[in-house]
């Protein structure tokens, strides 16, 4: 099944590190990412869940759960997060869905069979409040993701969600965003009485509203 932009969220319930989750229940009215990895026990994975478990209070922060999945045992899962903790320096502290039987991954179309036919990619799901899908990304096995870059994509969403604006290249919380092209100048008057910045008559800058 592909899941694409706008899409309400699969649902499904899983084992998991942290017993068997219903994921819309688990959810509930908080965002959730939901991301795979290809395989326990494998080194570029080791350094990506360490690093998802040392940014668990900015996850926090924003309300969004973070929930990892591999097609392999709880058990392993398990034995590997020793491992994590031992050499990332930070303990797992989300649950891990055990997908042994790829009901999730099939779900989410996790396995890409023409890079690996048995293994799942990095795939990185961000899911709303409202359960429909906000972000996808799709990563090779060989390279790690950049969590940080995952916040910066929530600290956007979550903005332009509350926001009649959108946020520019390399944007970063605080700076400058861009008067959403639907807003026409009239109606920018008034979303925006201290006014803006234009460069052209679609490219127009306010400072990021705050609240
Ligand atoms: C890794 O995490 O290093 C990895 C996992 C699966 C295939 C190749 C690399």
């Amino acid at each position: 099944m592909t899941v694409r932009l706008g899409d309400d969220a699969p649902d499904f319930t899983a084992e998991t590190t942290q017993g068997t989750i219903n994921f819309l229940d688990w959810k509930g009215d908080s965002w959730a990412i939901l991301f795979s990895h290809p395989k326990d026990f494998t080194p570029v994975c080791t350094t990506e869940l360490g690093a998802v478990a040392k940014l668990k209070p900015e996850f926090d922060r924003r309300g969004v759960k973070v929930i990892g999945l591999s097609v392999d045992e709880v058990g392993n899962h398990s034995e590997w997060e020793k491992d994590i903790e031992e050499t990332q320096g930070a303990a797992v502290n989300f649950p891990l869905i055990a997908d042994t039987d790829r009901k999730v991954s099939d779900l989410y179309d996790m396995i890409h069979p023409n890079a690996n036919d048995t293994l799942t990619v990095r795939s990185v799901y961000i899911i709303g409040a409202d359960n429909k899908v906000k972000l996808t990304l799709t990563y090779p096995a060989s390279t790690g993701r950049n969590f940080d870059e995952i916040l910066r994509v929530i600290d956007s969403l979550q903005l332009t969600a509350k926001f009649s604006v959108a946020t520019p290249a390399n944007w970063t919380d605080g700076n400058e965003v861009i008067i959403g092209s639907a807003v026409s100048d009239e109606a920018a008057k008034e979303k925006f009485p201290e006014g803006w910045r234009a460069e052209k008559p679609y490219l127009r800058y306010v400072p990021q509203p705050q609240g």
